[in-house]
């Protein structure tokens, strides 16, 4: 029974030690890496050619942005035992644009983007808690790269004749607001999951018909960005 009892103390001097080992301190770094997903939000934005909306007889023509999953990487500096930065990278996403005429929908084309999102954050536990919950403001940068129109709206033959090319998007600085948390498995290793809004905004321009009309669409994608991960302490 005193034996019992002594093993019981050693375990608990153990598991006291190891908390104090787990507790996030100055200069600590985390490495996280795990899914992405961004999921724009659903507003829908006109399109206009030539300075006007375009109407096929449906009502004006709109677009949208789909969502996306990718493996994403996630890197955070402890500044104090509290506070962190922390730089959201991944590897490029490539979403889906819609284009909405009425009721009817049809592949529009797609873009690639980065979203690279610089974060500061703050963990409200005790430092030497397993569970970390935190909340974060950010900078967010989305470089739009290969945006492309889809074979049903490009090209002699395309839809309503409007022969869309040279889709061009224009890259977006914005804010990011999160919450997330780290639960420390033991001293090295953790799991996290996040959930941050990324206010990001672009112009969409293009010409129609044959090259002869400018086009554009202002599209709000704002969106919710989700992330699951392993993290591994340094
Ligand atoms: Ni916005």
């Amino acid at each position: 029974m005193k034996k019992t009892l002594t093993n019981i103390a050693i375990v608990a001097a153990l598991a006291a030690t190891s908390s104090v080992a787990m507790a996030n301190k100055a200069g600590d770094m985390i490495a996280r890496v795990g899914a992405v997903n961004v999921t724009p939000s659903s507003d829908k934005a006109t399109i206009y050619a030539g300075g006007n909306k375009v109407d096929l007889g449906a009502g004006a023509l709109t677009a949208s942005v789909e969502s996306e999953t990718q493996l994403g990487l996630n890197f955070v500096y402890f500044a104090t035992d509290k506070i962190a930065v922390e730089l959201l990278a991944a590897t490029p996403f490539s979403h889906d644009l819609k284009v909405h005429s009425g009721s009817t929908e049809l592949d529009l084309g797609k873009t690639k983007h980065l979203p690279p999102t610089l974060s500061a954050l703050y963990y409200l536990n005790a430092p030497s808690d397993k569970f970390q919950p935190y909340v974060g403001l950010g900078l967010n940068y989305t470089v739009f790269f290969e945006e492309e129109f889809a074979p049903g709206v490009t090209g002699a033959g395309s839809v309503g004749g409007l022969n869309l090319t040279d889709l061009k998007l224009k890259n977006s600085w914005g804010l990011s607001a999160q919450v997330g948390f780290d639960y420390h498995l033991n001293e090295k290793w953790l799991v996290n999951a996040s959930a941050r809004y990324i206010d990001i905004d672009t112009t969409a321009t293009f010409k129609a018909i044959d090259g002869s009309v400018p086009g554009k669409v202002e599209v709000s994608i704002d969106p919710m960005v989700y992330m699951v991960s392993v993290g591994y302490k340094f």
